[in-house]
């Protein structure tokens, strides 16, 4: 399914013997999983485009336990995959060939809470909901929120320093996260998890494992800043009649909600057909060209309200938005979001998906879609653009009936080449795990990429960790 359409030449790494596993067992007894019936769904990621053979998975509870078996492997020259919760969109998250798949599954305890600070420290295999759940009990909320809660592990959301629906609000885990524990691929572990909110003694070295996707260590835990929970919270989902009116209406609420904004999603009229098609999701609003999802959060109900009647009126009267509903209760809210959410859910229902996450300049980022729709006429079952319109994050996603390397010669490197001029990034927030390690010198000059090179084998002179992802395959 995969190493064919990327092409890619298993590396000499041993292969794991019954001696291996009988120390494996030793580590970790009663989890070291060889059943192929539970391997499969390891094997193979989210998108269902990727699918590695790895014969044995682990499940460490400890970092201890984590770091023997690095040390082990480091020693036998055995590749690692590490996974959380398998939710990744690039393929990074399973092995390419025959990797050991060193899952963070059980590695799921709350470590501590700091309730004047917000400062949570945990394990690298916390579910991002449950975590959520954990602070706003408390009062908090996490930093970070995303369609894939469920089910994703804060670890993996820190190895492919994700993005998602808060970050306009809250920033990048580079700023939110205080401190990190890894392990490196020959079993050290780096503890600098108990790092003060300031702390400028030398290199920031967790900086390097935020985004590295599992390539220069394993992370076991996190230390995080979570923002206060907002009492107020209201979302507004609108219709706009075009992308103009919808770039306007950002400037708009900018203006006007200040700091109370909290998100700035868009979607276009073919997502919500999508949603409506294969997740049977109702529009709130008349059919409209494009629909915008705008969050206010902040502390004062009636302070907020105002200023969200204010905007709405304004945009409302000058025809920028031509049609809309806002809720504050908690049911209305969830619904609302879920439209915009759970597109990702609709494309994979709707056939083969091509997916891009391009950084674009804010006012060309719905061309490219227009373009891509002449472009590909009637190959394509779907052009579809929705995202982080607030952070400059278009997902440009195709979708045909199945893989056709026609659809895909059409796209790319064109999507590449044209992000590129425009000085934009081919990964906004995914990352480039195994199908994207390709195309990252659109975004990244040959010295950056040779310092990552450099990086790499210092922390991983072995390359054992995550081989096959990040960085492109060398001639
Ligand atoms: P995995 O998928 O298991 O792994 C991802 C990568 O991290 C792999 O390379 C893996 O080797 C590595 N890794 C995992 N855990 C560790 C660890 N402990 N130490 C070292 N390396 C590790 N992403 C966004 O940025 N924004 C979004 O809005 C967003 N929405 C999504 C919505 C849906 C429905 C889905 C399915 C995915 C979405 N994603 C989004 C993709 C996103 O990257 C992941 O959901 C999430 O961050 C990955 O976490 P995970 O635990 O599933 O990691
Ligand atoms: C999203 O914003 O919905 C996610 O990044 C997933 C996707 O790109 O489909
Ligand atoms: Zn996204």
């Amino acid at each position: 399914l995969t190493r064919e359409r990327y092409p890619v030449r298993r590396l000499p790494f041993s292969v794991v013997s019954r001696e291996d596993l009988e120390a494996f067992e030793r580590v970790v007894p009663g989890r070291v999983i060889t059943d192929p019936e539970v391997l499969e769904a390891s094997n193979v990621d989210w998108l269902r485009t990727v699918r590695g053979s790895s014969a044995v998975l682990l499940r460490p509870r400890t970092s201890e336990e984590v770091a023997h078996i690095l040390r082990y492997c480091h020693e036998r020259n055995l590749a690692v995959n590490p996974q959380g919760g398998n939710t990744g969109m690039v393929g990074g998250s399973v092995p390419v060939f025959d990797e050991i798949i060193l899952s963070t599954a059980l590695m799921n305890q709350v470590i501590s809470f700091h309730d004047l600070s917000g400062t949570l420290v945990c394990q690298a295999g916390c579910v991002l909901e449950e975590l959520s759940r954990h602070v706003e009990e408390r009062g908090f909320i996490m930093p970070l929120d995303l369609g894939a809660k469920g089910s994703c592990h804060i670890g993996g959301n820190v190895a492919t320093n994700a993005g998602g629906l808060r970050f306009l609000r809250y920033g990048s885990l580079h700023g939110t996260v205080l401190g990190l524990e890894v392990v490196l691929a020959d079993g050290t572990v780096l503890n600098c998890l108990s790092a003060p909110r300031k702390d400028n003694t030398g290199y920031d070295l967790k900086q390097l494992f935020i985004g590295s996707e599992g390539t220069l260590g394993v992370i076991t835990a996190v230390s995080i800043l979570c923002p206060p929970k907002p009492r107020a919270v209201n979302v507004a989902f609108l219709g706009c009649p075009g992308f103009p009116e919808v770039l306007q209406t950002f400037s708009t609420c900018k203006g006007l909600l200040g700091e109370i904004l909290s998100a700035y999603e868009f979607m276009d009229a073919e997502c919500m057909w999508l949603v409506r098609h294969h997740l049977c999701l109702a529009s709130p609003v008349q059919e409209s060209p494009f629909y915008v999802l705008i969050e206010t959060s902040g502390s004062r109900a009636g302070h907020d309200a105002e200023k969200l009647n204010d905007f709405l009126e304004q945009v409302l009267r000058s025809g920028l938005v031509t049609d809309g509903t806002v809720a504050t209760d908690h049911m209305k809210v969830k619904a609302l979001w879920a439209l915009r959410e759970r597109i990702s859910e609709a494309l994979s229902r709707d056939g083969y998906v091509y997916k891009y996450d391009l950084s674009l300049p804010t006012e060309r980022l719905y061309d490219l879609v227009t373009d891509l729709r002449v472009r590909l006429g009637p190959q394509a079952k779907h052009v579809v653009g929705y995202g982080h319109l607030g952070d400059g994050n278009l997902h440009l996603n195709v979708t045909s009936e199945a893989f056709s390397p026609s659809v895909l010669d059409a796209l790319e490197p064109y999507v590449y080449e044209w992000t590129a001029g425009q000085r934009g990034s081919v990964s906004a927030e995914h990352g480039l795990g195994f199908r994207k390690r390709g195309v990252i010198s659109y975004s990244k000059p040959p010295e950056a990429l040779r310092l990552m090179r450099q990086l790499k084998a210092l922390l991983d002179p072995k390359g054992i960790l995550n081989p096959y992802k990040t960085l492109p395959a060398q001639a």
